[in-house]
């Protein structure tokens, strides 16, 4: 695996892999990579014959009192990992080369970033389009692949690239959870022991509100008896517990949803100084 961290040096790498007609898939990080990160790349083998990883911690993505410094940062065992899963190229620029002095523009998606993740951490997504925009120029993949558990994002990314015209392929992977049902992400590492114990009900409480909502049970109940096991459980804060349609993130006029509507039941909230979201999807039943 060629590892690059300037311009000039990534164009001739993808130059380089794209020689006999070969494609590219991307997987956009931002590093302390795990089995969900690795299960992108492996999405990615299948679907390209190259695979180029980046690994950007992005600033402008991060609110101010946010993770930014404290953001887990581990090139060399990412670089062991991505080897190890048959990446070929890591493309691992510093702030300096993504926002030169004079830097300016800025994507916007005002409708996908509207409400949910959008409405508690004003600006992420404008940072997260307008570094995806920027990667997707710079490595020129065919494809790029995105976890589902960053639903939002998906939608944001999606809605940036049709509504550009990006010559780019997104596909989403379905989100890969610890062996209790945790959703893993690189924010896990900041639970300390019985955080990490308690914050299994996320999962589990989705699960019971997922089932009583597709056995004819009140939305508003199935949602608030979700939020009580969270808070029981010492979550100190739930930024939200909704459910959406899944496909358009629109919020669903529930008198008027047809039987077998794919939706999706999206939460965020805080255990001690960790912000943990996940969503899972569900169709809404017919009575
Ligand atoms: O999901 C992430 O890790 C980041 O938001 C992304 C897509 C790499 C953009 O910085």
């Amino acid at each position: 695996m060629q590892a690059v961290s300037d311009i000039m040096s990534l164009r001739t790498a993808t130059k380089d892999l794209r020689n006999t007609g070969a494609s590219l898939a991307l997987v956009p990080t931002m590093g302390a990579l795990h089995d969900g990160h690795l299960a992108l790349v492996e999405q990615a083998k299948r679907r390209a014959d190259h695979v180029a990883v980046s690994i950007f911690v992005n600033p402008t993505q991060f609110g101010e009192g946010e993770d930014l410094d404290a953001y887990p940062r581990q090139l060399a065992r990412d670089k062991a990992l991505l080897e190890e899963a048959g990446a070929a190229l890591l493309w691992v620029p510093d702030v300096q080369t993504m926002y030169p002095a004079g830097f300016q523009t800025v994507i916007s998606t005002p409708q996908a970033a509207q409400g949910l993740c959008g409405a508690k951490r004003p600006g992420h997504f404008d940072g997260v389009a307008t570094v995806v925009c920027k990667l997707l120029n710079q490595v020129d993949p065919d494809i790029a692949l995105f976890g589902e558990k960053d639903y939002q994002q998906l939608a944001v990314i999606k809605s940036m690239v049709r509504d550009l015209d990006m010559d780019v392929t997104i596909e989403g992977v379905p989100t890969i959870r610890e062996a209790d049902g945790l959703a893993m992400s690189s924010r896990n590492a900041y639970l300390s022991v019985e955080q990490r114990q308690s914050a299994v009900t996320l999962p589990n409480a989705m699960k019971v509100a997922i089932a009583e909502i597709q056995t004819g049970g009140k939305v508003d109940q199935a949602l608030a008896t979700l939020q009580h096991a969270l808070e029981q459980a010492g979550f100190h804060q739930c930024d939200y517990a909704e459910l959406r349609v899944a496909n358009s993130l629109a919020v669903p006029d529930f008198d008027m949803l047809k039987g077998g509507t794919e939706l999706r039941l999206l939460v965020a909230a805080h255990i001690g100084k960790t912000r943990l979201i996940d969503n899972m999807p569900l169709l809404w039943p017919t009575i």
